[in-house]
C-alpha cells in the first residue's frame, strides 16, 4: 500500500509505502518515505517506478530472511535481523537531502572574486545559489550586491552571467543604483510614498585587499569566519593579483557537496588526471585545518615546473611567494589555488535547485608583469594554464557524474584516509553549521 504525501516544512512530494507486517521487526519502521519530486505531475509520473523499487527490496529482504530462518530451524537470529536492518538503512531509502542548504547560503561569507574581475564601470557578475541569484555590480567604482529579482514584479534585471550594464529592469524600467531608485510614472503608485523606500534585496559586501565577500545574514563577522592567519594569507595574495585572464564555467552533473569533496582530496589525481595534473608530481601533501577553512600544500616534483618557476620569477612581481602547489578552501563554496605562486585560480561552486547540478565558475588571475617585453611570453603561459585548468575541471566534472545520486551524507568518512582529511573537515563544517542552526532557531 502506498500514497503520495507532503511533509510539514519540506518542499515537494513524497511516496509513503507501508512496510509488510512480517518485515516490521527487521526494518524497525512501519512506513518508508521517499522523496519523489518537487513537481506534482513529475511525482505522479515516477510514483510507480519508485514504489516498485521499494517493493522489490522488500521481496529481496523477505526472501533472505525466510531462507536464513529455515536454515537455522526457525530460530530468529539477532545478528541476521541486524544485518538486514543495516541494508534498509541503505541510501536508497533515506530521503537524501534534509540539510538546510539554503541556510548555509545565507549564513556564511562567500568569496566570489576579486576587484580585478570588476575593473570596468558597470561590470557585473551573477552568482547563483539554488533558486536565488545575486548580482555584484560596479557602480561608478563602488561595488554593491543585491538579488537579481526586481522588487516590482520579480523579473530578473540581467540574464548573462558576466557583462557590463546599468541596473534597469527590462520589464517596466525600474532602475537602481547603490544610492537611489527610479520608478517610471511613479504618480501611478499612490502607496509608494518615497521612491527611495523601494530597493532590491541587498546583500552585505566586504573586501580584504581586493577579495570580495558577500553574505546575507552571516553567523560571524568576516574576520571571525576566516580567522587571523587566513585573513593574513588572503591579504597578501589579494595585493599581488593584478588581472583577470579568464573566467570559465563548467557544469557538474552532481550535487554541490560531491563537487566540493572531489576538489578537497588529492587521492583521485592519479586516476582521474593522469595526463593533466598528475605529471606535476603532487603527492600526499600537508593539510592545515581551521574552523571554516582548510589548506592543502605540497611540493611539486616535476623538474620542468620548478625550472619554469625560475624563469617566470624574473618576469613577474611575486609579492607572496611559496613553492609547490597550494590550495585554500573557504567553506562553503569557494577555493583559491596556485602553482608556485605564479598564477592564482579561483573556483566558485554554485548549487542548482535540482540537487544534481553544480556550476563551477573558474577564474585565472595573474600577477603584475615586471617588464612590458615579457607580456607575450606570459600571455602564452597563461593561455596554456587556463586551457589545462579547464581540462582538469572537465575531468573532475566527468568523474563526479559517476557518483550515485543521494549517496552523500554528513557523517565522518567510513573509510578514513590521510588523503581525505579535508573531506572529513568539510563534513564537520556541515555538522557544525547544523548545530549552530539548531541552537539559534
Ligand atoms: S518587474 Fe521590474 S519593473 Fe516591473
Ligand atoms: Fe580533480
Amino acid at each position: 500500500m502506498s500514497r503520495i504525501i507532503q511533509r510539514n516544512g519540506r518542499k515537494g512530494f513524497y511516496l509513503q509505502v507501508v512496510v509488510p507486517r512480517e518485515l516490521r521487526e527487521i526494518i524497525r519502521t512501519s512506513t518508508i518515505v521517499r522523496k519523489l519530486s518537487n513537481d506534482k505531475a513529475e511525482s505522479l509520473k515516477i510514483k510507480r517506478q519508485v514504489e516498485e523499487q521499494i517493493i522489490n527490496k522488500f521481496d529481496e529482504i523477505k526472501f533472505k530472511y525466510n531462507f536464513k530462518k529455515n536454515e537455522s530451524n526457525n530460530l530468529i537470529d539477532e545478528s541476521l535481523k541486524k544485518e538486514l536492518y543495516e541494508k534498509l538503512r541503505h541510501h536508497f531509502f533515506e530521503p537524501s537531502n534534509e540539510l538546510n542548504e539554503k541556510g548555509i547560503v545565507l549564513s556564511y561569507w562567500h568569496c566570489i572574486g576579486h576587484d580585478v574581475d570588476f575593473k570596468e564601470i558597470n561590470s557585473y557578475q551573477i552568482i547563483k545559489f539554488f533558486n536565488a541569484e545575486v548580482i555584484i555590480h560596479n557602480y561608478r567604482g563602488k561595488l554593491w550586491a543585491f538579488e537579481n529579482c526586481c522588487p516590482h514584479r520579480g523579473a530578473k534585471f540581467l540574464k548573462k552571467n558576466f557583462s557590463t550594464s546599468q541596473i534597469t529592469c527590462p520589464y517596466h524600467g525600474w532602475t537602481f543604483t547603490p544610492y537611489s531608485s527610479y520608478i517610471p510614472r511613479k504618480d501611478k503608485f499612490p502607496e509608494i510614498n518615497s521612491t527611495s523606500e523601494v530597493r532590491p534585496k541587498l546583500w552585505k559586501i566586504e573586501k580584504i585587499n581586493g577579495f570580495i565577500f558577500i553574505s546575507y545574514k552571516p553567523f560571524f563577522t568576516l574576520h571571525d569566519q576566516l580567522g587571523k592567519e587566513v585573513v593574513d594569507i588572503i591579504s597578501k595574495i589579494g595585493q599581488s593579483i593584478n588581472k583577470n585572464y579568464s573566467s570559465q564555467e563548467i557544469i557538474f552533473n552532481c550535487d554541490w557537496k560531491i563537487a566540493i569533496e572531489n576538489a578537497l582530496e588529492p587521492y583521485h589525481v592519479s586516476c582521474v588526471h593522469k595526463d593533466t595534473l598528475s605529471p606535476l608530481g603532487i603527492s600526499d601533501g600537508e593539510n592545515i585545518l581551521y574552523d571554516w577553512v582548510s589548506i592543502f600544500k605540497d611540493k611539486i616534483k616535476s623538474k620542468k615546473v620548478r625550472n619554469s618557476k625560475k624563469i617566470f620569477e624574473k618576469m613577474l612581481q611575486i609579492k607572496y611567494d611559496f613553492d609547490g602547489y597550494w590550495s585554500l578552501y573557504l567553506y562553503p563554496f569557494s577555493m583559491i589555488s596556485s602553482t608556485e605562486a605564479t598564477t592564482f585560480a579561483h573556483q566558485f561552486y554554485q548549487p542548482y535547485d535540482d540537487g544534481n547540478t553544480t556550476s563551477c565558475l573558474t577564474k585565472l588571475w595573474c600577477l603584475e608583469t615586471s617588464k612590458e617585453q615579457y607580456e607575450e611570453t606570459l600571455n602564452n603561459f597563461y593561455k596554456s594554464v587556463s586551457e589545462t585548468n579547464l581540462q582538469i575541471f572537465q575531468e573532475d566534472a566527468e568523474i563526479c557524474s559517476y557518483v550515485n545520486k543521494g549517496i552523500w551524507n554528513k557523517k565522518p568518512l567510513f573509510f578514513k584516509s590521510d588523503l581525505e582529511v579535508k573531506v572529513d573537515h568539510f563534513r564537520k563544517c556541515i555538522r557544525n553549521f547544523e548545530s549552530i542552526m539548531s541552537s539559534k532557531y
